[in-house]
């Protein structure tokens, strides 16, 4: 295949894919964060490329954040993966009832006809409570469901506007910038070498957990979001990412 063959995204892509070592790369058409419209595009790519690898009986584990609002939004159900479960990859992180894990799980399980489970844990969670939380037999049910995902959907977003739009307090907001934090995903707040800053305590899927699962899918568009999309894949937990024209762009800049 000639680069004349490819079309702009396509080289797009594969650079992206080559630097990131990822599995997939997809880009869609414009910014996220200036249309809504765009955010719902790269919803509805997320769905195609979900149902382009969901077999039947499948666990996926979703998290919270508006990307995966709009992966809820357009979702669909499948001609050929039926009886999936959709469970919350980990409990609240301080989001407003319409971005969180479960609310979204719930839609996009109602949307696929499938079922879903979710987690009801108070967040943020002292020790003590996390401790004797884990014990309790509901909670333990969930997180071997959610454990036993197949595949994951989450979203990735810039450190400071995460901690800030979850109210953190003024001791892990100093952590965060004084650390350098860049990038969150799944309450996990990452440096521009992928060093871990700050991880919320909570119950459900941790890093470590994420190595053992096949599809791990990654949505994320907008300018600026790139560098935070760049920090997240530097500990390459994830293997596809759907992302927008405009972060795709701001992000070959960094390489
Ligand atoms: O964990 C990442 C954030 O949930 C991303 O949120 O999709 O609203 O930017 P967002």
């Amino acid at each position: 295949l000639f680069m004349s063959d490819l079309s702009e995204f396509n080289v797009l892509e594969q650079q992206i894919k080559d630097t990131l070592n990822l599995e997939h790369v997809i880009i869609t058409p414009g910014n996220s964060d200036e249309h809504a419209l765009v955010k719902q595009e790269l919803g509805k790519t997320a769905v195609d490329y979900l149902h382009s690898i969901l077999v039947s009986n499948q666990t996926v584990a979703v998290t919270g954040g508006t990307s995966m609002t709009a992966v809820a939004e357009m979702m669909r159900p499948s001609n050929h993966a039926v009886n999936c479960l959709f469970v919350p990859a980990r409990g609240g992180l301080g989001e407003r009832v319409e971005n969180q894990a479960n609310t979204i799980c719930a839609e996009m399980a109602k949307k696929a006809n499938g079922d879903y489970r979710l987690l009801y844990v108070p967040d943020p969670l002292s020790e003590d409570t996390y401790q004797s939380i884990i014990e309790e037999p509901s909670v333990k049910e969930i997180l071997h469901n959610i454990r036993q995902a197949n595949v994951v959907v989450h979203g990735i977003g810039d450190a400071l506007t995460m901690a800030k739009r979850r109210k953190a307090s003024e001791e892990v907001l100093h952590k965060i910038q004084s650390g350098n934090a860049v990038s969150e995903a799944f309450g996990y707040y990452f440096d521009d070498t992928g060093e871990v800053i700050h991880k919320v305590r909570t119950v459900g899927m941790q890093l470590e957990d994420l190595s053992k699962i096949k599809s791990v899918i990654a949505v994320a568009g907008g300018k600026s979001k790139a560098k935070a999309i760049h920090s997240y894949f530097k500990q390459g937990k994830s293997s596809v990412l759907i992302t927008d024209e405009a972060a795709a762009k701001e992000l070959i800049k960094g390489f």
